[in-house]
């Protein structure tokens, strides 16, 4: 879990106040996360602009707590909750302490309601990337366009009100932004890298409402890191969980580093059977001859087909994945007698997982992820949980990861797992990463590879009729996805040409044999998560 603030006592108030000294400010901003999925890209944004801001739980700290804190604006994030069927755990007498607050979608409605505005279901519910336009001249708005795009994802609405000024609407929602005295609100979200002018709204809500002074400068991540783990591994071993990505690419660098600082034993697992066509080659590449890290690679195929042979539902067959995942990761650590394992856990893992700040308010679980919450029996190294896929690259190259491995797609956790529907079978595995193998190798002959975020070919349970050799054949459907992002967070489907997804099905339906068809999904991330399961 990540720091939260819980209680206020006099041992959390110093701490405090050391860390106003080296930051050289008296100005303290507070986030309550109130179960969002994007609530820690708020606090990058944040911190970006050089501005302390601690995350406060808000089923725990109170008004009182509140006003010795004495903040000088609080951030109300979004949440799965809708304000009329359900309580949401927030001391809403914070509402009227007159500090600058700026409430972001469920945020946004929980003090609208509380001034009085009705809140309610949407007849038309908007996720994706929409106009938004203001429509009266405000401080909170400096050097934002009249139109802007921005992402939402909601289905309820706040109505209007006599106490709220209508700052700005989009095509289903005419109250998109409102203001009452202390107290500011969007429906949409300005914490997404979709949002064109986003950072620009925390910057005016930080500088121009709440009147902020003071700006930290920018720490470098890596370095803070390198120290940290150093500390933590001296004189021990670490067994990595290596899968080819840049994730845990990234920490291998992180421990090589800290290596150079102390005694430590590092130790690395490739775990094979479920995962793409070139992950193997790519860490035996970059991994697989360094005197820095021992690595070991293990054939899987037999236990992970076993665990999945009957199941169907991509959740029954995650949590088989994971149990042998969990496993093998426990044996090689007794083998190396490793004292950590280390995985490459983002904190979109962990917050997709329905966990993250240790908050009282609800999350919503969207899907279990292969790593998180295992439960081993040695300590767990996540170096990379507070990060996001593009901070994650950043460290990365600030340690020396090479901008091949920085740059590769994101592994799938549970491999091709989440690209197969219904039962994984070794024959269903070899189509997959066949299909997988052809389009990676057309994206990067067309020169597509590096402006895509990430691909993926599916094995659907689609069937559909075909001819093949004047035969009568049903054939598997494959369906293919690309899509366009910063960091995973929200994703486009990327506008891949005509011409290529054209060849890439010629050359499935012609070189896999059981290929009946292809289709191209066109949704974007929300409401479609980038993997298909
Ligand atoms: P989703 O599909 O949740 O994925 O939008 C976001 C990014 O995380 C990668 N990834 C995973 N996805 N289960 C997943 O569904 C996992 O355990 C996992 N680990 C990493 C995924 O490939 C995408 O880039």
């Amino acid at each position: 879990m990540i720091h939260t603030l819980t209680k206020i006592d006099d041992a959390v108030l110093k701490e405090i106040e050391a860390e106003k000294q080296v930051r050289k400010t008296n100005e303290l901003f507070l986030l309550f996360p109130l179960g969002s999925q994007f609530d820690h890209l708020i606090l990058q944004k944040v911190e970006k602009l050089g501005v302390y801001c601690l995350v406060a739980d808000p089923a725990r700290i109170t008004a009182a707590d509140v006003q010795k804190l004495n903040p000088k604006g609080i951030i109300l994030s979004g949440g799965p909750a809708s304000v009329y069927e359900e309580k949401v755990h927030f001391d809403t007498a914070i509402l009227d302490l007159g500090i600058p607050t700026f409430g972001i979608c469920l945020g946004f409605q929980l003090w609208a309601q509380h001034v009085g505005a009705e809140v309610k279901g949407a007849k038309k519910r908007e996720f994706g990337v929409h106009t938004f336009k203001t429509h009266i001249e405000s401080p909170l708005f400096t050097a934002i366009p009249e139109l802007s795009a921005v992402l939402e994802s909601h289905g309820d609405i706040v109505s209007a009100h006599e106490k709220l000024t209508i700052l700005g609407s989009t095509e289903n929602t005419p109250i998109a932004a409102a203001m009452h005295k202390h107290l500011f609100g969007v429906q949409f979200h300005p914490e997404v890298s979709d949002s064109l002018f986003g950072e620009k709204l925390f910057e005016n809500f930080i500088f121009e409402f709440a009147r902020a002074q003071d700006r930290y400068p920018a720490q470098s991540m890596a370095e803070k890191k390198v120290h940290q783990l150093a500390e933590e591994i001296k004189n021990k071993n670490v067994l990595l969980a290596l899968s080819g990505g840049s994730d845990s690419s990234v920490v291998a660098y992180l421990l090589k580093k800290a290596q150079e600082l102390v005694d430590t034993k590092l130790f690395a697992v490739y775990i094979k059977g479920i995962d793409r066509p070139d992950d193997e080659k790519c860490v035996l590449q970059f991994f697989g001859d360094k005197p820095w890290l021992s690595v070991k690679i293990i054939d899987a195929t037999d236990a992970f087909v076993t665990a999945l042979a009957g199941k169907v539902t991509m959740k029954d067959k995650r949590i088989a994945m994971r149990g042998i995942y969990k496993n093998i990761l426990e044996e090689e650590a007794k083998r190396c007698e490793a004292h950590f394992i280390a995985q490459g856990t983002l904190y979109t893992d962990v917050s997709e997982s329905g966990g993250g700040y240790d908050t009282g308010t609800r999350k919503a679980q969207i899907k279990i992820h292969h790593n998180v919450d295992l439960g081993f029996s040695v300590p767990e190294l996540a170096p990379l949980i507070d990060c996001v896929k593009d901070n994650a690259r950043n460290i990365g190259r600030e340690v020396g990861v090479p901008e091949e491995l920085v740059t590769r797609h994101p592994f799938p956790g549970p491999g091709l797992v989440v690209r197969i529907e219904g039962e994984i079978t070794k024959e269903k595995l070899r189509i997959a990463r066949d299909a997988d193998n052809i389009y990676i190798e057309e994206l990067y002959r067309a020169g597509l590879y590096q402006s895509i975020w990430q691909a993926g070919a599916v094995v659907t349970q689609s069937v559909t009729t075909c001819t093949k050799g004047d035969e009568a054949v049903s054939g598997a459907v494959i369906a293919l996805w690309a899509v366009w992002s910063v960091n995973g967070f929200t994703a486009q489907c990327a506008e891949l040409p005509y011409d290529f997804l054209k060849k890439v099905s010629k050359r499935m339906t012609n070189e896999i044999r059981e290929v009946g068809a292809v289709v191209y999904r066109l949704s974007d991330k929300p409401p479609t998560t980038i993997e298909w399961g």
